[in-house]
């Protein structure tokens, strides 16, 4: 009773026990994480990008589509029913920066692969509205006049592989040839063609 006193009395005392509880509780919850198999090894099948989906996945944070896309499926019902099976840690290890996201203005996006042709894709980022009348998503016309010139994609695998991801030597020596001259919109589609297809184990995902 005394000693409870004595801890509401002073505030600094208490500041110093409310940080001690917190962080024992923070390091409880979080330092586990960067252990376990589930959370740190990649799910059985997963692959790599190629170079065009992960030039296309730049071009995917330079437009900000982030903004308004997230690409991570709750546990909820109403979440899997409409989207696939939830996201997990494990689908995700490969991924720098994660693009998870917090906003979600569009539909999430996390297994929007194979949903639509890539025709749908392209006339839908060309005017979105021309295929979803209703649409408030933006247009991205230049998408369809830009070229990647390839000139920065070895260098962008060396520094995935460099943060862990497991870019082969001949990915890197041929990530140029592979995209360069083709347009933007290309790589866009690519990958999000690829959006929760680089594995096939939706059903072990756990
Ligand atoms: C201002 C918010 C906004 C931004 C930015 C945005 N979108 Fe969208 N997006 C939407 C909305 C709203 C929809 C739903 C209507 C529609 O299909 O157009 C949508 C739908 C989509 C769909 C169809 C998803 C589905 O399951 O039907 C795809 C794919 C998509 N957006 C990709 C992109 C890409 C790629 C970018 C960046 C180049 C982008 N979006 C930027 C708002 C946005």
């Amino acid at each position: 009773m005394i000693k409870h006193e004595l801890i509401e009395k002073n505030i600094g005392l208490m500041s110093l026990l409310i940080i001690l509880v917190i962080s024992g509780g923070g390091l409880a919850e979080i330092v586990p994480l960067f252990f376990q198999p589930s959370t740190t090894k990649p799910i059985e099948g997963l692959r790599t990008y190629t170079a065009l989906e992960l030039e296309g996945r730049d071009i995917y944070i330079r437009e900000g589509c982030t903004v308004c896309h997230t690409q991570q499926i709750r546990p909820f019902r109403a979440e899997t029913e409409r989207y696939g099976h939830f996201s997990t840690a494990n689908e995700h290890v490969w991924e720098h920066p994660h693009l998870w996201g917090s906003k979600r203005t569009g539909p999430d996006l996390a297994r929007v692969g194979a949903r639509y042709s890539d025709d749908w894709h392209r006339a839908h980022l060309y005017n979105p509205r021309d295929v979803v009348p209703e649409s408030k998503m933006p247009s991205y016309p230049w998408l369809f006049e830009n070229k990647l010139s390839g000139d920065d994609t070895a260098r962008k695998f060396e520094v995935q592989r460099a943060l862990g991801v497991p870019f082969t030597d001949e990915q890197i020596a041929g990530a140029q040839s592979a995209v360069r001259g083709k347009y933007e919109i290309d790589a866009v589609v690519a990958y999000l063609q690829s959006l929760g297809k680089l594995h096939t184990n939706y059903d072990k995902v756990r």
